[in-house]
């Protein structure tokens, strides 16, 4: 390990479910190794303009189960040009940080990777994101969350469109990836899931009418990848009123209610073991990876394989969806 007295630790990007259980593993395992730690505020955006503060162990007392992040998260334009980076460095040079743990989803650990080429500074980053879609872990902190709660919201949206004998669009998050509505629908008992993954393959929604609309049910719930290449929720309910126009359609765009809430038991172990571990990297000299979990067994994933675009879905998962669809 290079001689490392001080670790930064920031949230960035979108915030996700289990930031603040993260946050928390990252300190309090970090001090126990006799580590000083500096949160840094707002993501990218701190470190650019120097705001910092210092961690102990009770700057994280009582924040486990809190959704949300205490150490607030931003999307930071300066932090992608070479001069924001080198503001940043010196700011953090000063403050005596030599290495950093960042929590964030692709853009942030994409950020990391360059800073840590540019800088020569150990880096470990958190799979922090509601999307799922870091290739190399099974799963990314807030995503159970963000599944539980689109569970809960459509629960109550399939009592009314079965009141109404309605076809309901329901759009949900991931940006690119289709995750949440893949495994939303399995979870739901949803009759079709509209991901981007097959969206240039096969037409879903008229697969979905044609052959998975059955006469004997008066209700539909299809869950949809919020995406310019599905259409989103909006854009296949004109298609519907266009095409299908027998048909009562109704949208429902679950928008960043998905982001909040306290995390569940499974994404506050996650952030947990995660947490602990990018300690344990740093001490093993680790530099530039993402923890990632893999059949329950924490793995370290270079950060360049964590950010390629391109995590495969589970196909399996679309015809369980068809199947119990029927
Ligand atoms: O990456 C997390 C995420 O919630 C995506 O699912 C979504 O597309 C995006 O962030 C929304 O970003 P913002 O909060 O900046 O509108």
């Amino acid at each position: 390990m290079q001689n490392i007295k001080c670790i930064g630790i920031l949230t960035s990007g979108g915030d996700s479910p289990g930031m603040n259980a993260a946050i928390r593993a990252v300190t309090r395992t970090a001090i126990y190794n006799g580590f000083e730690v500096r949160g840094i505020i707002r993501g990218y955006h701190g470190l650019v303009n120097g705001n910092f503060i210092e961690m102990q162990t009770q700057s994280v007392s009582n924040i486990i189960q809190q959704g949300g992040t205490i150490l607030k998260s931003a999307r930071c334009q300066e932090f992608t040009t070479t001069e924001g980076r080198a503001r940043a460095y010196e700011n953090m040079t000063r403050e005596g940080i030599d290495a950093l743990v960042v929590i964030g989803g692709d853009g942030s650990l994409t950020g990391a990777r360059i800073f840590a080429a540019e800088y020569d500074i150990p880096i470990v980053g958190l799979p922090g994101t509601i999307d799922n879609d870091l290739y190399g872990t099974d799963t990314t902190i807030g995503y159970d969350t963000a599944l539980n709660t689109i569970m809960w919201a459509v629960d109550r949206l399939k009592d009314t469109a079965s009141s109404h004998d309605r076809l309901f669009f329901v759009e949900v998050m991931g940006r690119n990836a289709g995750f949440l509505a893949l495994n939303g629908a399995i979870a739901v008992g949803a009759e079709a899931a509209i991901i981007p993954e097959i969206a240039v393959e096969v037409d879903q929604l008229a697969e979905f009418i044609n052959n998975g609309l059955r006469k004997s049910k008066n209700s539909s719930i299809v869950l949809v990848a919020e995406s310019e290449i599905t259409g989103g929720a909006m854009g296949l309910a004109e298609r519907v009123k266009k095409e299908y126009p027998q048909y009562d359609v109704r949208v429902t765009i679950l928008g960043h209610i998905q982001r909040g809430g306290s995390p569940t038991a499974a994404d506050r172990i996650l952030a947990s073991r995660m947490g602990e571990a990018a300690i344990t990297a740093l001490i093993e000299g680790q530099r530039n990876i993402m923890v990632g979990i893999d059949d329950d067994e924490i793995v370290y994933v270079p950060f360049t394989k964590a950010i390629r675009d391109d995590k495969p879905i589970n196909r399996d998962l679309v015809q369980t969806v068809k199947v119990l669809s029927i």
